[in-house]
């Protein structure tokens, strides 16, 4: 049985100026699944994202989120429809701890009416509340309290993903999350994303790196050209003819039927 339809776009259009970065996308995003994004430099990956979360707004086309039209005008509209996104240029500030990472700009305060006027944060609270969250994804880091500049780049990565899905009720929307990682470190992160995936949320992950697609993606939607050009069952496809639909040198309608997710 396929999944119902969390999120989904049809007929998105973006221009800048002269550049038409969308150009008719459409996109669909399944229950618990975890959707690739792939395509060349400039396809409109990054833009049909930005559309997604809020951070553009398309100039035609609709989007849908649990069957409901939905607009969002700015990134906070689609996090308070429970959709979170981590950009590539990683939002975590360096020198506050993990605990202080996971809740920025949703802290905790301390109950009862001191709390409320005060504005005293419950810091005891929002730490165990860390501890919990890691723990329950799996995150092998030892102390919350602990900076986050003094993590590896792959942990520090897996503070953005945790932060992400401890908020998102529906989807969670990855830009490159292993771009500027190592062998041991990517995996870490990848490990995340299942264990996201895991837990009911839906993942869209960007990614140019075809042994993480094919490594993790349920099915793998190829963007070219501003459009949505197929959408591949990684089972089924080769990753050299999935590179060749990207990159335009296979058409999709020359694949066997079953190649198709
Ligand atoms: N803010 C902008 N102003 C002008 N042109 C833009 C802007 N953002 C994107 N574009 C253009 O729109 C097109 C699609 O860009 P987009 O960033 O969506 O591609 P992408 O698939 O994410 O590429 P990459 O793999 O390089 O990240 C490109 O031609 C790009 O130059
Ligand atoms: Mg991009």
């Amino acid at each position: 049985m396929t999944a119902p339809v969390v999120l989904s776009a049809s007929g998105l259009v973006k221009r800048y100026g002269r550049v038409t970065a969308l150009d008719g996308a459409d996109f669909e995003l399944r229950a618990g699944e975890i959707l690739a994004v792939i395509g060349d430099n400039g396809a409109g990956k990054s833009s049909l994202i930005k559309c997604l979360s809020g951070a553009i707004i398309a100039d035609a086309g609709q989007m849908m989120l649990g069957g409901q039209p939905v607009h969002f005008k700015r990134p906070i509209d689609a996090r308070h429809r429970g959709i979170e996104t981590v950009y590539q240029d990683l939002a975590v500030a360096p020198g506050m701890t993990i605990a202080e990472n996971l809740f920025l700009g949703r802290e905790l305060r301390r109950p009862g009416w001191p709390g409320r006027l005060l504005r005293l944060l419950d810091k005891k609270e929002m730490l165990a509340q860390s501890v919990a969250r890691m723990a329950d994804l799996k995150v092998g880091i030892r102390s919350m309290t602990q900076a986050v500049e003094t993590l590896s780049g792959g942990q520090r990565q897996c503070v953005a993903v945790a932060r992400a899905a401890a908020f998102a009720r529906h989807v969670v929307i990855l830009d490159e999350p292993t771009a500027a990682l190592g062998v041991k470190e990517s995996d870490m992160v990848l490990a995340l994303i299942r264990q996201v995936r895991d837990r009911g949320l839906s993942v869209v992950l960007i990614s140019h790196n075809m042994p993480h697609v094919f490594g993790i993606a349920d099915r793998i939607h190829v963007a070219r050209l501003g459009r949505r050009a197929a959408v591949l069952d990684p089972r089924r496809i080769s990753m050299s003819d999935t590179v060749a639909v990207m990159t335009g040198a296979l058409s999709p309608c020359e694949l066997p039927d079953d190649c198709l997710a």
